[in-house]
């Protein structure tokens, strides 16, 4: 079975379908939803484009009370599945997907963490396969590289290729000569993101991918009885090297099952430490 999804089959005529998450509370006054607009703007000066904008601070869902029954028993267990049910239908049907958030106290804003939190199940059983990602930034000053990080690492465990990523210094938007290189970056993310998306092929997985592909298979052999279990050997995946058939890099590969066999030893002799 695969969910593996390329768009080489795109229908001519269609505007390309994209959902973007704005993760700042200050909705449209944010500079992260600002610069998806730009994004899109450019995105449409090459093909047709529509962006549906998800407000996260509109979105109404509570803290993930954490009972984590849409792993354990399903994604339509989760008490605000009536919320996040729609939401992950519309990414399914996106073509793909933007994900923003600015940066508040060094790290990913309360909003968007929360927001993914709800799609836990999904870095259990991925499914997004083929689907095209961008993620953006936003900070006055620094801590980009962690939410750039958090934000692709996220999108990419829920099987999305992330194209390419974009974080802005806010304070620095009032400067000319800034905003040029800005709106230069733009053009080519919006560039990048379309030409990704046309292609329609398969992203080769960066060496955390691979990784955090070994870990999930680790965990999920060892939970013979579960939900996981059932949907990874439905797939093929508790042997495989990585979710779909894709090239990998052999170094990658062969240090990425290297260390998986060690994780294997490790948590077989209970002999892992305390991290300090
Ligand atoms: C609670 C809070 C924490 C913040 N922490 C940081 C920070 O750690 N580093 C930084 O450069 N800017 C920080 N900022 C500034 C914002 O990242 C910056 O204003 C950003 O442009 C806001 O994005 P937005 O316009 O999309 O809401 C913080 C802002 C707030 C409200």
């Amino acid at each position: 079975m695969s969910e593996s999804k390329t768009n080489g089959g795109l229908p001519a005529g269609r505007p390309l379908k994209i959902l973007a998450f704005v993760g700042s509370p200050r909705n449209e006054e944010s500079w992260t939803w600002k610069i998806m607009v730009r994004i899109e703007e450019q995105m449409q000066a090459i093909q047709p484009t529509e962006v549906e904008y998800i407000f996260l601070k509109k979105v109404s869902v509570p803290y993930c009370d954490g009972c984590l029954t849409c792993v354990s028993i399903g994604e339509s267990s989760c008490p605000e599945f009536a919320t996040i049910g729609p939401i992950a239908a519309k990414m399914d049907a996106a073509d793909g997907l933007i994900l923003g958030a600015p940066v508040h106290t060094f790290a990913v804003t309360g909003l968007m963490k929360n927001f993914v939190e709800y799609f836990m199940y999904k870095r259990n059983r991925p499914s997004f396969f083929g689907k095209k990602a961008v993620v953006t930034a936003t900070a006055s000053g620094g801590g980009h590289t962690q939410v750039l990080d958090f934000l692709e690492g996220t999108a990419t465990a829920w099987g999305c290729d992330v194209v390419t990523r974009l974080g802005i210094s806010s304070a620095q938007m009032r400067k000319p000569a800034y905003v040029e290189k800005v709106d230069a970056c733009v053009r080519e993310v919006a560039e990048s993101f379309i030409n990704e998306i046309n292609k329609g092929e398969l992203g080769s997985p960066k060496f955390g991918a691979l990784m955090n592909f070994r870990a999930m298979q680790n965990m999920t052999r060892n939970q013979k009885d579960s939900v996981n279990y059932k949907f990874w050997k439905e797939r093929n995946w508790l042997d495989k090297e990585f979710y779909t058939d894709v090239p990998i890099n052999p170094w990658a590969r062969m240090m990425a099952g290297y260390i998986a066999r060690k994780m294997r030893r490790g948590i077989r002799k209970g002999n892992a430490k305390p991290y300090r």
